[in-house]
């Protein structure tokens, strides 16, 4: 099989294709030839050392991949061979060939492409977390959603306008025709627009009752003045961190200190009828039957149309590099994916 390594800290080009045996699945295993792997931002924050949950580098990094299981384990019916299928991968999804126990992967329906079926777990699942499981967004409430332009902020979207929210998105002013195409209501260049000043005008001063930040640090503070009552703040990552390609320690640690600690004490979020939640997909495994009910609703809602993986391209193995210099040039507009 080959399989991209991450080979050690570093730009992009640290990425390189590697061959190795091809694994065996174990009881209760399934093999899966793979068809594409997904990218996430995550992948980007362990290739330059930012992401603690990352086993030691040399690693081969990626939470999903789509394809068809060619062999299966002791204990797993030999009917699961030769269907297509998506599943996520704790890590060891940027590979033509994974091993992953039987409860991490799910039917493709027909009709669904390879490429749309990796674009889905780590996205919807991280979207339908934020937006319906811990957000609550209800009709006629407003979102808004940070990094709409990519993965999780257009499925974010796509769940929102399902529910009858109104969604007020930030990304770069290139993307802003596509996202608006894609359902989201006002647009915001966070780049050389104020987003705190902006929304409050949008919304006439009211604030909005749910906000999705993967940015961190100063973003969470304004975002948390700019909650209207009950509204709600879902923190889920911190793309400020990276300022260039290579991990910058003192970027870092300026996201440190403009992180805010002590505003969401208990005090100020009951005066203020605000509330503020984290999540992080990568600390759910233990909750992998939730999940699968999630997994149930997004597929039935995919056949219905609602959820639509939008591709923003995607990259051979050998051009592993140019997949991340794409989202870390914030180009991407959806889904980047692998494909072997
Ligand atoms: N906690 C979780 O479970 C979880 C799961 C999935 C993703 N996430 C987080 O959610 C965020 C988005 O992930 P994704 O996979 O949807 O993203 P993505 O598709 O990789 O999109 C990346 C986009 O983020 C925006 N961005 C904002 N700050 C950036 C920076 N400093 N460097 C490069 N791009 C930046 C850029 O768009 P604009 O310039 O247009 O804004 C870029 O195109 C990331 O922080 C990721 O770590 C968290």
């Amino acid at each position: 099989m080959r399989q991209i390594w991450i080979t050690k800290a570093g730009p992009p080009e640290v990425l390189k294709v590697k061959d190795a045996p091809d694994p065996e699945p174990e009881a209760g295993e399934v093999r899966i030839r793979v068809e594409a792997s997904g990218v996430n931002f995550a992948d980007i924050l362990g290739r330059m050392g930012l992401y603690p949950d990352l086993p030691p580098l040399p690693v081969v990094p990626g939470y999903e991949v789509s394809g068809r299981v060619d062999a299966v384990g002791a204990g797993v019916a030999n009917e699961w061979v030769g269907r297509d299928v998506l599943a996520v991968t704790r890590f060891g999804g940027y590979a033509d060939t994974v091993c992953v126990p039987l409860n991490q992967i799910f039917v493709r329906p027909p009709g669904m492409s390879a490429l749309e079926a990796a674009a889905i777990p780590v996205n919807y699942f991280t979207a339908w977390q934020l937006v319906v499981v811990m957000g609550g967004l209800k009709r006629n409430e407003t979102v808004l959603i940070h990094s709409a332009g990519g993965g999780v902020g257009i499925a974010a979207t796509q769940i929102a306008k399902h529910i009858g929210a109104r969604v007020i998105g930030t990304a770069s002013a290139v993307k802003h025709a596509e996202l608006r195409a894609v359902g989201v209501d006002h647009l915001i260049d966070y780049r050389t627009e104020d987003f705190e000043a902006r929304t409050r005008e949008i919304t006439h001063g009211r604030g909005v009752e749910l906000i999705l930040d993967a940015v961190g640090g100063e973003s969470w503070k304004k975002g948390y003045r700019v909650l209207a009552p009950t509204g709600r703040l879902g923190m889920f990552g911190i793309s400020a961190a990276v300022s260039g390609k290579e991990r910058n320690i003192l970027g870092m640690l300026a996201l440190l200190a403009k992180t805010p600690w002590l505003q969401f004490n208990p005090l100020a979020l009951m005066n203020a009828n605000k509330g503020v939640f984290g999540v992080n997909l990568g600390h759910m495994w233990g909750e992998i039957d939730r999940q699968r009910q999630w997994a149930d609703r997004l597929l039935e809602l995919w056949a219905q149309g609602v959820v639509k993986p939008k591709i923003a391209r995607s990259f051979r193995f050998d051009e592993a590099p140019q997949a991340h210099h794409f989202i870390q040039d914030r180009r991407n507009i959806g889904k980047v994916l692998l494909v072997p």
